[in-house]
C-alpha cells in the first residue's frame, strides 16, 4: 500500500471514483460541508430552547446535552429527583439536542394528563416506534386519533366484569407457583425467578390462550426466548443511539431499516437474530391460526378478536404488547413485594391475618373476593409507591400547541414526570414519613396525582386492574400456604438498576417455611 500524501490523492486511487471528474467531487464534499455545518448551527440553537421558554436547566453538553449522565449511571429517576431540587418543580433538560420539561407539580400534571389531555395525545418516541400513523402501532406508542380510537375500543376489554372470566387461568397458574414452591421448603431460593416464569405462564395463558406450563419448565425454549425480548430492548442499539442524538431522523432511519430488513429477509432469517422479529411473528401465528380455526377460548385474545372494529393488525400488535408491557412490570411487583414481606416481617403477619380473616381454605380463593382484602390491597399498593417500576415510560408529547400554567407548549415538546418526588412528597403522603414502608397510609384519599405507578388520565395503564388481580392472587396463595423467613442481611438497602424498567439490581433470594 501506498501512503497518500492528501485527500484528493487518496480518492484519485480508488478505482470507482477515478471515472468522476474531481471537480465534480470537490462539489459534493463541500455541499456535505455546508449540510453538516447547518445541522450543527440546528443543534447550537436548539440549546436555546428552555432559556426562552423561561425554565432552568441542568448544565448540558453540545451534543450530548444532559443524556450521558441520565443513561450512564442506570440511575435516572433519582437523577430526576435530584434535578427538581436544584432546578424547581418544573425544569427542562436535553436528550441530545431534544429538549423534555419534567414536572412534579400537581397542577402543571394536572393540565397536561387530565384536563388538556387531547392536548398531549402522543407518548414520548422510543426507538422501536415508526412514523406515527403506521397502522403497526399498538396502544402504547399511537398517536392522537388513533390512540384515541384504539383505546376507546378496548378499555371495555379491561373491564372488571371481562377480567372475571381470566380469573380462572390465573388461579391456575397461581396454583402452580405454589406447587412448584412447596419442593423447596425451607431452601434458599433465587425468587425472581420462580415470579418471571409465574408471570410468563400468566401471560400465554391469560392472553393468548396457550398453555406451556413454564413453571415445571425452567429450561423451556419460548421463556428463554421471550427474555432474550426484553434483554434486547434494554440494551444500547444504534436506533436508540440515533433517537437520542439525533431525534430528526429517527423515523426515515427506522424506515430504512424496515425496508432493508425486508428485503433482506429473503436471504436470511431474521427471526434467529432478533427476538422481537421471533415473538412478533410467532404471536401473529397464534392469532392467524385462532382465526381460521374458528376457535372460542375465554382468554385476551379472543376479548381482543370480539371487538370487531379493530383491524387484524391491531388485534395482532395490542396482544403482543400485553407480553412486552406486562411481563417485566408484574413479575418485577411481585419481587418487590416478597422481599418487602420477607424484609418487613410484622407486615406479612399482618397481611397474613388479613388473608385468613377473609379465606378459610385456600380453594377459597377466586378472583373477585381477592380484591376485598383491605389489608392486602394497600401492602400492593405500599410496595408500588415505594418501588414504582415504570417511572421512565410516562410521558405526553403536545399534539396541539398550548399554554400550560403560563408556559408556553409547542407542538412535540414531551413532558416527563418526576414520579419519585411525588412518591416521597411529605405533604400528599404525611403525616407517616413517606421513606417509611407503610401501607395504612393508603387507608386516607390521597390526591391522584400523588400515585404514578401506573401513570395517570385517560392515557393510564389499561392493565392496572389485571396487574392488580395477578398480584393478589400471586401473593394470596403464596402467603396462604408459606411463610417468608426474614431476609438474611436485614438492613441493607436493596440495590436497584433502571433501563426502561426501574427493577432490583440483583434477583432476590428468599426462603419459605410451609405452614402446618
Ligand atoms: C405492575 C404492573 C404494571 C405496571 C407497574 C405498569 C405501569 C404502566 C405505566 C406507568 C404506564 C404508562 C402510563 C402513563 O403514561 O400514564 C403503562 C401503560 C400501559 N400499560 Fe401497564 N403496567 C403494568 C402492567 C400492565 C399489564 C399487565 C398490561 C397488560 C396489557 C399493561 C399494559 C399497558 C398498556 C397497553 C399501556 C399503554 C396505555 C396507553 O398508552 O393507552 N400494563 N403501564
Ligand atoms: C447515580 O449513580 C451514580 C453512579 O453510581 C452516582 O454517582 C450518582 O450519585 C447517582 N445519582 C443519584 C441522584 O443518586
Ligand atoms: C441464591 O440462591 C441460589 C439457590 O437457589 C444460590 O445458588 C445462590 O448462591 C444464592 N445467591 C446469593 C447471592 O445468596
Ligand atoms: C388544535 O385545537 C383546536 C381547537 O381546540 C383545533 O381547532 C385545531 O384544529 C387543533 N390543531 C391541531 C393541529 O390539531
Ligand atoms: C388545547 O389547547 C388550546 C390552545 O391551542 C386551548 O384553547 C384548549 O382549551 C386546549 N384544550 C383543552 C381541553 O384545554
Ligand atoms: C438467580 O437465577 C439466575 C438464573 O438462574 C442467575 O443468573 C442469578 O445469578 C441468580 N441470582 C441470585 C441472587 O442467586
Amino acid at each position: 500500500m501506498e501512503i497518500f500524501e492528501n485527500i484528493n490523492d487518496f480518492i484519485y486511487h480508488l478505482n470507482f471514483v477515478k471515472s468522476i471528474p474531481l471537480f465534480w467531487f470537490r462539489v459534493i464534499i463541500g455541499f456535505l460541508t455546508v449540510l453538516s455545518l447547518i445541522y450543527l448551527s440546528k443543534i447550537w440553537l436548539s440549546y436555546r430552547f428552555f432559556k426562552k421558554l423561561g425554565l432552568k436547566t441542568p448544565k448540558y453538553r453540545f451534543f450530548y446535552g444532559n443524556q450521558l449522565e441520565l443513561i450512564q449511571n442506570n440511575n435516572y429517576s433519582e437523577i430526576l429527583t435530584e434535578w427538581t431540587k436544584l432546578y424547581g418543580k418544573t425544569f427542562g433538560y436535553y436528550e441530545g439536542h431534544f429538549p423534555i420539561v419534567v414536572s412534579s407539580d400537581l397542577e402543571f400534571l394536572q393540565e397536561v394528563f387530565i384536563k388538556q389531555s387531547t392536548n398531549f395525545s402522543a407518548r414520548k418516541k422510543i426507538f422501536v416506534s415508526r412514523d406515527e400513523d403506521a397502522p403497526e402501532h399498538a396502544l402504547f406508542t399511537a398517536s392522537r386519533n388513533r390512540w384515541k380510537k384504539m383505546r376507546s375500543i378496548m378499555n371495555p376489554t379491561f373491564s372488571s366484569a371481562k377480567l372475571r372470566e381470566l380469573g380462572p387461568l390465573l388461579i391456575l397458574c397461581a396454583d402452580r407457583l405454589k406447587q412448584v414452591l412447596d419442593s423447596q421448603n425451607e431452601k434458599e431460593i433465587n425468587i425472581t425467578q420462580f415470579f418471571k416464569r409465574f408471570t410468563m405462564d400468566s401471560i400465554w395463558n391469560c392472553a393468548f390462550g396457550v398453555d406451556i406450563d413454564f413453571q415445571n419448565n425452567a429450561d423451556n425454549i419460548y421463556f428463554k426466548r421471550c427474555e432474550a425480548l426484553f434483554e434486547f430492548l434494554s440494551k444500547p442499539n444504534i436506533l436508540l443511539f440515533i433517537g437520542n442524538y439525533f431525534h430528526e431522523f429517527l423515523d426515515p432511519f427506522m424506515e430504512v431499516i424496515l425496508f432493508l430488513e425486508k428485503f433482506l429477509s429473503q436471504f436470511i432469517d431474521f427471526t434467529r437474530i432478533n427476538p422481537i422479529l421471533w415473538f412478533m411473528n410467532h404471536v401473529f401465528e397464534i392469532v392467524e391460526i385462532r382465526q381460521k380455526g374458528n376457535i372460542v377460548k375465554k382468554d385476551y385474545l379472543q376479548l381482543l378478536i370480539n371487538c370487531q372494529t379493530l383491524t387484524t393488525i391491531e388485534v395482532k400488535q395490542n396482544l403482543a404488547l400485553f407480553m412486552i408491557a406486562g411481563y417485566e412490570t408484574t413479575s418485577i411487583a411481585l419481587t418487590y413485594a416478597c422481599y418487602c414481606l420477607a424484609k418487613y416481617q410484622d407486615e406479612q403477619a399482618k397481611v397474613y391475618e388479613a388473608i385468613i380473616q377473609q379465606f378459610d381454605s385456600e380453594e377459597e380463593i377466586n378472583s373477585d373476593n381477592v380484591q376485598e382484602v383491605e389489608y392486602l390491597d394497600m401492602f400492593v399498593k405500599e410496595v408500588l409507591r415505594y418501588y414504582p417500576t415504570g417511572t421512565s415510560i410516562i410521558s405526553r408529547r403536545c399534539t396541539n400547541s398550548t399554554t400550560v400554567k403560563g408556559i408556553d407548549i409547542a407542538e412535540g415538546l414531551v413532558v416527563a414526570v418526576d414520579v419519585l418526588s411525588l412518591h416521597q412528597d411529605a405533604d400528599l403522603w404525611g403525616p407517616v414519613d413517606p421513606k417509611e414502608f407503610y401501607p395504612p397510609r393508603h387507608a386516607v384519599k390521597r390526591n391522584p396525582l400523588a400515585f404514578w405507578s401506573f401513570g395517570n388520565g385517560p392515557r393510564n395503564c389499561i392493565g392496572m386492574k389485571f396487574a392488580f388481580l395477578e398480584l393478589k392472587i400471586a401473593l394470596s396463595k403464596m402467603l396462604f400456604n408459606f411463610e417468608i423467613l426474614p431476609l438474611k442481611n436485614m438492613n441493607e438497602e436493596l440495590e436497584l438498576f433502571e433501563a426502561f424498567v426501574r427493577r432490583p439490581k440483583y434477583d432476590v433470594n428468599v426462603t419459605l417455611r410451609k405452614r402446618n
